[in-house]
């Protein structure tokens, strides 16, 4: 049986990576995906793929730090699907890595309004939606960099550390309308942001030293957007009934070591 039969789930940078796999196991699921990404070709080929597997699903391509088009779209998907059950935010960016001396004000504040500020937005937007039906999921896609730092990315830490605390606060100020709002930590994860300079960071022999072959990482493996995506499923769905304000640490045993 399908776990999230007819829910509408809009997922955030939805065009590779986590999103894609997101959307499509929620698609499997039984789940009219929303698609969201300011790439319109990787969300065409998504939203195709997901039709031509049987699914149904919509798409809106614009930066999610605009709040006009964002809140534009919101308007068009609650007249089209007419409730919103789901909402992933899950898009990020993680700019090159430097340190507090030589890294710049705007560098800092993009990475700010992608990974935090849009989040709010977002969030923002679909609350009064989900107040009025009485009821919904809100899924903040945060970092095990929310809570260690694998150092030179200040902003990017400082933004998915937020991320779990705002999980917090949403979680006690919507929980009188039956939302329910979590978050999910990855570790390190294969997906096009591991690639930095052209190279995969989870394929450089000095990573498969310390993390697999040293076992850093007790599964002893990278994960798979699939490894996230199952984790999102649950959380949107009535398995997750009585659970708000958590975050689930999906990292293969990583910060569990030292
Ligand atoms: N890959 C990892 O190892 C890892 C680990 C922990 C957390 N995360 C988090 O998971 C999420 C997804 O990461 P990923 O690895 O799939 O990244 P990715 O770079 O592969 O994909 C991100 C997607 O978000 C879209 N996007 C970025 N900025 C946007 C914006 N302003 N407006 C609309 N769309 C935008 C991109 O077009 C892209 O399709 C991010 O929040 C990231 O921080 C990733």
């Amino acid at each position: 049986m399908s776990i999230l039969t007819g829910q509408i789930c809009i997922v955030t940078g939805a065009g590779q990576g986590l999103g894609r796999a997101i959307a499509l196991e929620m698609s499997r699921e039984g789940a009219v995906p929303v698609l969201i990404d300011r790439n319109p070709e990787t969300l065409e080929q998504l939203a195709g793929e997901i039709v031509r597997a049987g699914g149904i699903c919509s798409h809106h391509s614009f930066d999610v730090t605009d709040y006009d088009a964002y809140s534009r779209a919101i308007s068009e998907i609650v007249k089209r699907h007419g409730r919103i059950d789901t909402l992933v935010n899950n898009a990020g960016i993680n700019p090159a890595t430097r340190s507090i001396l030589d890294d710049t004000l705007e560098e800092w504040r993009r990475t700010i309004a992608v990974n935090l500020e849009a989040v709010y937005m977002g969030s923002k937007l679909v609350a009064p939606v989900m107040a009025a039906q009485h009821g919904g999921r809100i899924i903040h896609i945060s970092s095990i960099q929310g809570f260690a730092s694998s150092g030179l990315c200040g902003s990017y830490n400082a933004a998915k550390g937020a991320l779990i605390a705002y999980t917090k606060s949403m979680a006690v100020e919507l929980a009188p309308y039956n939302i329910l709002v979590n978050a999910v930590a990855p570790g390190f994860m294969v997906t096009p942001m591991s690639v930095v300079n052209g190279v995969d960071e989870t394929t450089t022999p000095e990573f498969i030293d310390w993390y697999i072959d040293k076992r850093k990482i007790p599964l002893g493996r990278s994960g798979q957007p699939e490894d996230v995506a199952g984790t999102v499923v649950f959380l949107a769905s009535n398995y997750c009934r009585y659970m708000t304000g958590q975050l689930l640490v999906v990292d293969g045993g990583l910060m569990s070591t030292f």
